[in-house]
């Protein structure tokens, strides 16, 4: 049987047309970038057209400059019925010195969506190594966390009347 798609790894120069006013590259460019490889991970692994249901804990540790090689690794850590995590981890290359800098971490939930744009099931996460299954668990715990969250928030919205927020 052939092996499942779980990874992907986007490289992209980072031009001044994706500058903020510092100088440094903007959050913005790469949060589209990172969302692009989000979904081209899950599509590829789903086969299906998926959008992206959430993002969080994404965490600029330290800026990306201009004419950097920056390396986006993403890899399926969690499948549900519909939904995936896949997690990215960026990293920013210095091409003069060759200085390598972890510069972000995230977690993206993607779900695949049939024709008529409802969820559909997905296959069944193989899980082929231990660090596989670290992964997996984890994420089992983040999908928990987030679903908690969720609720504890339209309650105080309920709470407080911000029905609108
Ligand atoms: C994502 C979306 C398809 C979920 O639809 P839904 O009617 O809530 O579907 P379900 O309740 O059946 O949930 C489907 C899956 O999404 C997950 N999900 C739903 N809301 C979620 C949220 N806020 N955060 C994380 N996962 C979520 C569910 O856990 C479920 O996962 P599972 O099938 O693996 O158990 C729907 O909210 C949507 O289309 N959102 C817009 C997506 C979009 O346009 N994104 C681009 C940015 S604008």
């Amino acid at each position: 049987m052939p092996q499942q798609e779980k990874s992907l790894t986007m490289t992209v120069l980072m031009t001044p047309d994706m500058a903020n006013f510092s100088g440094h590259v903007h959050g913005g460019s790469l949060l589209k970038l990172l969302d692009q490889v989000a979904y081209a991970c899950a599509a590829k692994f789903c086969k299906s057209y998926v959008v992206t249901a959430a993002l969080d804990q994404v965490f600029f540790r330290q800026p990306v400059h201009v004419g950097e090689l920056v390396t986006f690794m993403a890899h399926v850590n969690y499948a549900g019925r519909s939904s995936m995590e896949i997690g990215i981890k960026v990293v920013a290359e210095n091409l003069r010195t060759h200085e390598k800098r972890h510069t972000t971490s995230c977690y993206f939930t993607m779900v695949a969506l049939d024709e008529h744009g409802k969820p559909q099931a997905v296959s069944k996460l193989e899980l082929e190594s231990d660090e596989e299954k670290r992964h997996f668990a984890a994420a089992g715990i983040r999908k928990k966390l987030r679903q908690d969250s969720l609720e504890k928030v339209r309650a105080l919205r309920n709470d407080i009347n911000e029905k609108d927020l």
